[in-house]
């Protein structure tokens, strides 16, 4: 009753509503409607059940195929034996278990950080990080391309706040220029850009942090178990040691459990663990995902030859869509922005895409620039050969079809 009595209110939450309602009826009328589809069952890491049609999943964040790893399963199964379902509250009050500080040691140890400290999301970290390193006083720096839970954090901290244009040092430098001297500056940025695939330009960024006594905090969302020899991430991808101030991450992607870290040095994490609002004043993971997330790390380490297999697919995936004649951008990673044109054209890929059993998302506008809207393609360890060269076929025909080749 109360729902429909809202509905007719004239105001402008209501505009929102019909506006939304309107969009969403448009686009399952005319079959361009991709999104909240529910997963029934996953198959083999790569094959999921969605409405009765067993489908390739090439839309996972899974980058290593460690979803349903009987080593993580098997942890999560004993943590819950252990400790129960649930925690006692806020990580500062009773929330704190052992298997949330065993965590904590285990992502210091695998980013060589002094210390870490998580989250119950990789957003609600980016937000954290943000809004408790700097304040009105302050000033932000950008990368116009960051994650949008970055950016929601920067306008939330209320500290000055700059874009550069994306992976561009030279105007970062202009940017860090035009900061007055006596301001605190924090420069943030994707490790790898969570649309593009392209990985930040981090010897230069480093250099220019220290030549303007910039902080530097790097979202390695898409970069742990992606990117360097091991999985480590960024900073062994370009041979660098100890050169990030915090590096963050989440633990719902190429670690199969949910939440988010900060690392860094011991005072910094003691501010966040006394200071941190969601830290302060929301609960604890639980230690289901806790002891899910430790032992992927685990994982990570104990069998490397993910790590290279992932590098090895994304190679033969980026190859084939640029065989093929699509653009990719700038991508080199497991992310591979797939470029369809104007907003219709994504959907209208999509679409045939899934017909033939794949599984893949369209990103439009505001999401991404008008003219840039694609299918946003992933590629993980778990992907054999004979099944990325299968779904390269469709993406064939199906750009072919719509001209897109
Ligand atoms: C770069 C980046 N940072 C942060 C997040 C947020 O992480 P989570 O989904 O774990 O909240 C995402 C999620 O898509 C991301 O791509």
């Amino acid at each position: 009753m109360e729902a429909s009595a809202n509905k007719l209110k004239q105001d402008r939450i209501s505009a929102r509503m019909l506006t939304w309602r309107d969009r969403i009826r448009d686009g399952r009328e005319n079959n361009y409607y991709f999104y909240n589809q529910i997963i029934d069952e996953l198959h083999g890491g790569t094959r999921v059940m969605i409405d009765g049609r067993e489908m390739q999943m090439f839309a996972s964040y899974s980058y290593l195929g460690l979803i349903g790893h009987p080593k993580i399963n098997a942890a999560a199964k004993a943590a819950i034996e252990k400790y129960g379902s649930g925690t006692h509250g806020v990580r500062m009050l009773a929330g704190t278990l052992r298997i949330h500080a065993e965590l904590e040691e285990t992502i210091a140890r695998f980013k060589n950080t002094e210390k870490a400290v998580t989250f119950s999301s990789g957003y609600i970290t980016n937000v954290t990080a943000v809004t408790t390193m700097v304040t009105r006083e302050d000033v932000v720096l950008s990368d116009k391309l960051n994650h949008a839970s970055i950016v929601d954090g920067c306008m939330l901290s209320g500290a000055g706040f700059l874009r550069f244009r994306h992976n561009d040092m030279a105007d970062l430098e202009i940017c860090l220029q035009r900061v007055n001297p006596a301001a605190t500056i924090l420069v943030v940025v994707d490790a790898v850009f969570s649309m593009d695939g392209d990985i930040v330009n981090l010897p230069k960024l480093v250099e220019l942090c220290r030549k303007y006594g910039a902080w530097l905090m790097v979202d390695e969302a898409h970069s742990i178990g992606v990117l360097g020899k091991t999985g480590h991430g960024i900073e062994e991808h370009f041979g660098l040691e100890n050169v990030i101030d915090l590096k963050m991450g989440t633990l719902s992607k190429t670690i199969p459990s949910a939440g988010g870290y900060l690392a860094g040095s011991e005072d910094l994490i003691q501010m966040f663990r006394h200071s941190a609002r969601p830290f302060v004043f929301s609960a604890a993971i639980t230690p289901a995902q806790a002891a899910a997330a430790k032992a992927s790390f685990e994982v990570i380490e104990e069998e490397p030859e993910r790590v290279a297999k992932l590098r090895e697919n994304a190679r033969h995936f980026i190859r084939g869509f640029k065989d093929l004649g699509f653009n990719t951008l700038q991508t080199e990673t497991a992310i591979v922005p797939v470029i369809c044109g104007n907003d219709m054209s994504a959907y209208r890929m999509a679409g045939l895409c899934q017909e033939e059993g794949v599984f893949v998302l369209p990103i439009v506008s505001p999401a991404v620039p008008e003219d840039l809207a694609r299918l946003r393609a992933t590629v993980t360890a778990a992907h054999s050969r004979a099944e990325i060269d299968k779904a390269m076929s469709v993406f064939e025909r199906a750009g072919r079809k719509l001209g897109i080749i």
